[in-house]
């Protein structure tokens, strides 16, 4: 990491003034794709993130959003370190924004944290990472943009979310209702996930038994900011959300 005499200052309350004081330039936007899961949910031969979806891998409808937004400077993909399908596709469509890393991790926040100590000589302390998953082949240019107008002034950081809509129950361990918990004020947590890249290394060294990114920032005391996106961005989890995820891009093509 370059640190140029700069404080590496994270911690609110100052961090804000700190970031603004080393900064005269614009921070940049990295986008970090975590795409080294083996996908045992889909029960699929590949990884998910290389299944057929519109005649391409799945993985691509993702980091051709990522890779047309001016805002984005970099899109750093995190793969196994075994991974033997990547180098089987062409893309060079993609242009040069593009940068495979070979150093995925046993869980998806030791791949996360792989990928942000393998761009260390690039990144700033104040530059913004943006944690997308590849299994997320549905994000649209308008989503990335409404996460980085609102929380680009935001101290902390944020992500996309969306309010839960339906009634939430919890479960005795025999499925049967213990309570109903009121919804009011849930959300869904998607991604992208978007913080300052010496924050969320330091979360995500200190809380590795996370499944997000928010998550590690939350254990640091923090407070990231939900952006609402809608139900579109959906992961693919299981081999229905494949069809789901088809049919929302055919839809939005047309
Ligand atoms: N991921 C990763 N490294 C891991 C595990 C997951 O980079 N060790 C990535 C996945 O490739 C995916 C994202 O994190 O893009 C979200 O994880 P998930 O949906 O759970 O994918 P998988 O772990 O591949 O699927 P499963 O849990 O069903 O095995
Ligand atoms: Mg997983």
């Amino acid at each position: 990491m370059r640190m140029q005499g700069r404080r590496a200052v994270t911690r609110h309350p100052g961090f804000q003034a700190n970031i603004r004081r080393m900064q005269p330039f614009r921070p940049k936007h990295y986008a970090i794709v975590p795409a080294a899961g083996a996908g045992s949910r889909m029960r699929s031969e590949r990884p998910k993130q290389y299944l057929s979806l519109l005649g391409r891998p799945l993985i691509h409808h993702a980091l051709s959003v990522l890779c047309g937004l001016p805002e984005i400077d970099k899109v750093f993909v995190v793969l196994s370190v075994d991974d033997a399908e990547w180098r089987q596709h062409d893309w060079s469509g993609l242009g040069d924004k593009l940068v495979p890393l070979f150093c995925g991790g046993a869980t998806r926040a030791d791949s996360v944290l792989g990928g942000l100590r393998a761009i260390s000589d690039r990144a700033e302390q104040s530059d913004w990472i943006l944690v997308h998953d590849a299994a997320r082949p549905c994000i649209a240019p308008w989503h990335v943009e409404k996460l980085i107008r609102e929380v680009s002034h935001e101290e902390v950081g944020g992500l996309l979310a969306v309010p839960v809509a339906d009634t939430l129950k919890q479960s005795d361990e025999r499925d049967h209702v213990i309570r109903t918990v009121p919804r009011q004020s849930l959300w869904q947590a998607q991604t992208p996930q978007m913080f300052r890249y010496v924050m969320l290394r330091r979360a995500l060294e200190q809380a590795r038994e996370v499944t997000d990114e928010a998550s590690a920032i939350e254990a640091a005391g923090l407070h990231p900011k939900l952006v609402q996106s809608d139900a579109t961005n959906l992961k693919v989890t299981y081999p229905l959300d494949l069809h789901l995820a088809e049919w929302i891009l055919r839809n939005r093509e047309a």
